[in-house]
Parts: C-alpha cells; structure tokens; sequence
C-alpha cells in the first residue's frame, strides 16, 4: 500500500507534514480504505470533555476492509494461520475468501440469535480462529465486542458482562493451554450464577470435546447455528464514530473501565501503523504471540494484519510447552517473517537457555517486534543476536489500550535503533514530556509525564458508561493534553525511553494491573483487616506483586494462610493478579491524614532500605522498622 514510509527522509518529511497539517495527512491515508459514504469534516475534537470525532460522516464496514476487499486480488492467500495448542495436532489455514464465509455464516448465526446493531457481545474464548470470526462477525453487523481474557475468573467475566450490558457470550467447552485443560464453559456458568441479567444466550464452540453442563435455555452449541447459514452476509453501514468495541483495562482506582473504539478512527490507525511499523511485505507471514483480550490481539492479530491483507499466525498454546523451544519451531515451521511478542516471554526464554534456541532454522525472520513494558538492555541484545542473528531490526513499540495502536517505535529497518528506545513518534502523533505542574518541558536529555498534544485517529473516546471518567482519567491531570500514566526520557536526538506508570498501575509480564484492584480482592479474605499493594521489580515478569497485610490475628500456619490468600485473588481476579510476595505487618505507615506512605513500601519491596526519607512525620513511624526487618525477599 502507498501509505507506507520507505526512508528515513520520508518519515521525517512525513512526520513535518503530518505535525503542520494533521487533517490532511490523516485523511490522505483514510483514502485507502473503503468508504461507502466520504467523511464530512476529518476531525473535530477538544480534550476538555473530552470530544473527538474523526471521519464524521464517513461511512464504512471495518469487514469489508478486512475482508471483501481482499477477495478479488488474494482471495486464496491465508489470512489466518492458526497453529495448536499441541504440535502434533494440524495447524489450520483460512484463506480471504474462507474467512470470508465464515464470518458471514457466523454474522448471520448472531443475527439469528436476536444480535444486531449496537448491541454488546462478550468473548470469553481461547486463542482459536473462531475467536478472530467471532469479533469480526460482531462488527459485520455492527455489534460491539467485548472480549475478555480467558484467565480471568467468573467475577471478573461477571462485572465485565454486567458494566456493558452484554446480551450474549461467546465461549468454547474448554481451553488448551500447554498441558492444561481450562474449563472454560464452567466459568461463564459461574458468572451467570452471579447474576448477569443482560445475557440471553450463551453460543458454544466444541473445541477439546470435553463434556459440559448445559442449560437449554441460554446455551447454544456453535456447531448447531453457524455451519447452516449463508456465506453472505451484507456489511453494516457504519458511520465512522460508531462503536466498534470495548475492552477493559486497569486503571489506578476501583474497577477496570471499559475503553471505547469507533469504527472509522481505529480502522484507520490499525491498518497505517501495522503496515508501517512491521514494513510488511505481500505474501510474508505475521505472528503477533499476544492473546486477542488483549488490545495487542485486536489491532495486531485481527484487524492491523487482515486491513493490510497479511497472513496472521495466530498460535493457541503458550512458550514454553511441550518445551521452551516451541516459539522458534513455529517459527521455523511456518516460516515467519515477522515476530512480536513482549520482554517477559524474550527473558523467560533467554533463562531457560540458549541451548533452545539453536538447532532451530530462523532465516525466515526479518523483523522483530516488542510490546508491552520496558525491554531492558540485557533482553534486547538477547534478542537481537541470538534471535534475530544480528541481521533484524527490533522494532520496540510503545503504546496503550487507550492509544488503539502504535505511537511510538521505530519503523523497521528504516529509523536507526538505540536499545531500550521506543524511539520516535509515528507521523501524526504529538508527544509531549510534563514537568509535576503541567508545564511542558523542551530540550534533550530530559525526562516527565509523558502526554500527548494532539489527537490521532485511534484514540480513546469514552469509557463505557462513565464519559466524567475518561474526562478524569486521562484529560483533566493535565490540561488540554491526554496522559499517558507514563514516565519517559527523551535524548538529544529526540528519541524517548519509556521508563514506566507514575500512577498505581502495576505491569506484570505485560499484563496491567492496578494495585488497588489486588488490594480490593485481598481484602475479601476473612482475615484480612488491610492489605497495600506495589509493584516490585521481577526478573522475568518485569514486575512483580508485593502484598503488605494485616490480619485479625497472629496466624499460626503462615504458608497455609498465603495458600488461601492466593485462593482469594484467583477467585476475584485471576491467576495473573496473584501477589509474589506476601508479608504479615501489624500496621501501615500512613500520614498524619491516613494516607498510605506507598513510597517507603515500594522502596522496601525494592529491597532498599538505605534511604527511606523522614518517616518521623508518620503516624506510626514504629512500623517501618518492624516491616524492614519482615521484608520478604
Ligand atoms: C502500558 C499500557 C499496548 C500493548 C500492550 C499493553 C506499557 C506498553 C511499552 C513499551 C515500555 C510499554 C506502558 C503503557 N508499555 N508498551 N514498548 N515500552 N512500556 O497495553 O495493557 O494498555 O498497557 O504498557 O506502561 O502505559 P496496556
């Protein structure tokens, strides 16, 4: 496609143009996708309420960019490349015009289950093709998806299904995870059982064959409605500011939020950052490793790749099963051109050893790709050699849930790299380093807040249900300008380093997590009286989650009491919330106001105790010591 940059003095041309006239370049490369109906006016924004409109007017089907257009050029070209969970099993390859029918049969099965415009659907599902159908089916008919990771337990599902209405969930039997079986039905059972009003039908795929409960009532086998259908199914007209989906993400207070994509602004950014960033070329295969309840999945497994009409790997099972060779044999297997995947799975793999990686024929590579948190210096070389054998580009891609895609990386091959730099900003993204005060802060070598001047299509518009609470989150710290929750560094060529969340938000192997979500659920615990939550840095998981708790009495069996505290948090959250460390304090150092002094926590987490700062100011300065002398480590 011609959007693509293809120099270095492109894209600082490019980037010129883009910063001076944003509307006409953003409306330069909205006109390659097809548009059923023009746009009006390309942007109206102010980040006050906020209000953001991109494309109004402009009518358009997400689908039929993904899929129709494709038909007639690579129509038997695979779209979808979906390896097992188990390698002895087949790997499975959709091509354009295959996943074309089965997402019309499968539109048209929703349609049949009462399903239609601008109503909200929930996945609950593994990494299988009928996922990427299903999301794709949703916005065939303009429904909203919501997919919601599969690790997360029944309550989480349930608060998700109950905030956004859902009417239906879309699940399997169960999920093949390594050599686990995870009764994925059985959850979406217990949801319900806690009372999720909205839901009027469950739909089922038959994925391992394992039995399930059923109620005839809400329960519909997948096998029973979608073969049936017809292959065609005509594209909703949507207009551009229409939802498209929802997906929860952790913020720094009470429950996650439902951030909100339209159809037209995220269409557009998806498909410009995926072609750009990656450099894909026609024919190459594509393997993003995230899970699509991830924004990750959305925009770079489902919708990035197919708009750029690329072959998306899609891979079931985890890294290190049946052994922690597996990446590099699909690798090699399926000849991939382009990986991306984030530092906790690079550094789990470089500590199981290099011994992994060798034997396995990497030549196919060409582009590399991180996402999710910082790469530390060592995992980047890592990476870089024994990887990518010193011959490919890393592209570091910082970005958010919020940001619908890439804002910051290098293109690959094309922006000279600096390890442990995301680099620089995509054309038409404004980034900006704030001092405490608002205050921007210019030059090199500095580091602040990182926020962003100006909107780019792909950017939040609400969170579901709650508009004050976008406004609050990310548009009132700081005015006229969105932030991002990050700190970062920009050097003397421009380029920024991210260094991590300023706010509560923890980011565990990728995964975010608000502190105040893990305290929330500790606290239901019988025992516990009160509990603070920090991040901690992890070798592995980047950070990691240390558990500070009081209890309503000395406990005797202290390894059983954690056990049960584990119990707790899975039963709330999910295995991916459950707390490293875990200390029995008999208090927590707080201000003379009551604040928890979450500093001095976070320093002895850290294992640095040398310098806490005057903590004869607290209410209970005792405390600290005692804490100190009852780290974990
Ligand atoms: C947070 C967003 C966006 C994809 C997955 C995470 C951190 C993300 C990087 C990177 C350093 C990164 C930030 C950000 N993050 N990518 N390349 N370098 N940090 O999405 O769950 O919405 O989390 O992940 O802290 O704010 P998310």
């Amino acid at each position: 496609m011609s959007y693509r940059i293809k120099t270095f003095e492109e894209y600082k041309s490019v980037y010129k143009k883009s910063v001076e006239d944003p509307e006409g370049f953003w409306a330069g490369v909205a006109e390659h996708f097809h548009w059923n109906k023009p746009w009006k006016s390309v942007l109206e924004w102010e980040f006050k309420t906020p209000n953001i409109k991109w494309f109004k007017g402009g009518k358009t089907n997400i689908t039929y960019n993904c899929l129709d257009r494709h038909l007639k050029t690579r129509g038997d070209q695979v779209a979808i490349l979906w390896e097992p969970n188990n390698p002895e099993d087949d790997a499975i390859r959709l091509t354009y015009r295959q996943l074309y029918e089965e997402v019309c049969r499968t539109a048209n099965a929703l349609k049949s289950l009462g399903i239609g415009k601008g109503d909200r659907v929930c996945f609950y599902m593994p990494m299988v093709p009928e996922l990427a159908i299903g999301v794709l089916a949703c916005a065939r008919i303009g429904a909203v998806h919501s997919v919601v990771f599969a690790g997360f337990s029944a309550q989480s599902l349930a608060d998700r299904i109950n905030d956004s209405a859902c009417k239906a969930v879309l699940c399997s039997d169960f999920n093949a995870r390594g050599n686990k079986n995870i009764p994925v039905k059985k959850v979406v059972d217990d949801a319900l059982a806690m009372g999720c009003p909205s839901i009027e039908k469950v739909l089922v795929l038959r994925h391992t064959g394992d039995p399930v409960s059923w109620n005839a009532d809400v329960d519909v086998w997948w096998h029973d409605i979608v073969p049936n259908q017809s292959a065609e199914c005509p594209p909703e007209q949507m207009d551009a500011e229409d939802m498209l989906f929802i997906l929860y993400t952790s913020g720094s207070t009470g429950k996650p939020k439902g951030v909100v994509h339209t159809v037209g602004g995220y269409m557009v950014f998806a498909g410009y950052t995926f072609s750009n960033v990656f450099q894909y070329n026609e024919g190459e295969v594509f393997w993003c490793t995230a899970d699509v309840g991830w924004i990750t999945g959305h925009s770079y497994i489902v919708y990035g790749p197919l708009l750029n009409g690329a072959t998306s790997l899609m891979f079931e099972g985890v890294p290190t099963f049946p052994d922690a060779g597996r990446f590099w044999e699909v690798c090699e297997k399926h000849k991939v051109n382009i990986f991306y995947t984030a530092p906790t799975a690079i550094r789990a793999l470089m500590a199981a050893g290099d011994e992994w990686t060798e034997g396995h024929d990497l030549s196919s590579l060409r582009v590399l790709g991180s996402v999710g948190e910082p790469i530390n210096s060592e995992a980047w070389h890592w990476y870089h050699d024994k990887i990518g054998k010193g011959r490919c580009p890393i592209v570091d891609t910082w970005w958010q849930t919020e940001t619908g895609g890439i804002l910051i990386s290098p293109l690959a091959g094309i922006t000279p790299m600096k390890p442990t730099y995301a680099s620089l900003p995509l054309p038409g993204i404004q980034p900006c380093l704030v001092d405490a005060s608002g205050k921007e802060i210019e030059g090199d070598d500095v580091e602040g807040m990182l926020c962003m001047k100006f909107p780019w299509p792909g950017i939040i518009r609400t969170t579901y249900g709650d508009h004050e609470r976008c406004r609050q989150t990310y548009f009132a710290t700081f005015e006229d300008k969105y932030f991002t929750g990050d700190g970062a560094r920009r050097d003397e060529d421009g380029y920024y380093r991210i260094i991590g969340r300023v706010d509560d938000v923890m980011n565990v192997s990728g995964h975010r997590i608000g502190t105040a979500e893990v305290e929330n659920a500790i606290n239901e615990n019988p025992h516990v009286v009160e509990s603070a939550v920090v991040g901690f840095p992890h070798e592995i998981k980047g950070q990691g989650i240390y558990a500070y708790v009081i209890t309503d009495g000395p406990v005797s069996d202290v390894a059983k009491f954690e056990k049960e505290l584990l119990a707790t948090v899975t039963r709330i959250i999910g295995p991916i919330a459950k707390p490293d460390m875990i200390q029995i304090v008999s208090g927590l150092p707080k201000t003379r106001s009551g604040k928890i002094m979450r500093r001095i926590l976070r320093k002895i987490a850290e294992g640095d105790t040398s310098n806490l700062g005057d903590t004869s100011t607290l209410l209970n300065p005792e405390v600290v010591e005692e804490i100190k002398v009852g780290a974990r480590r």
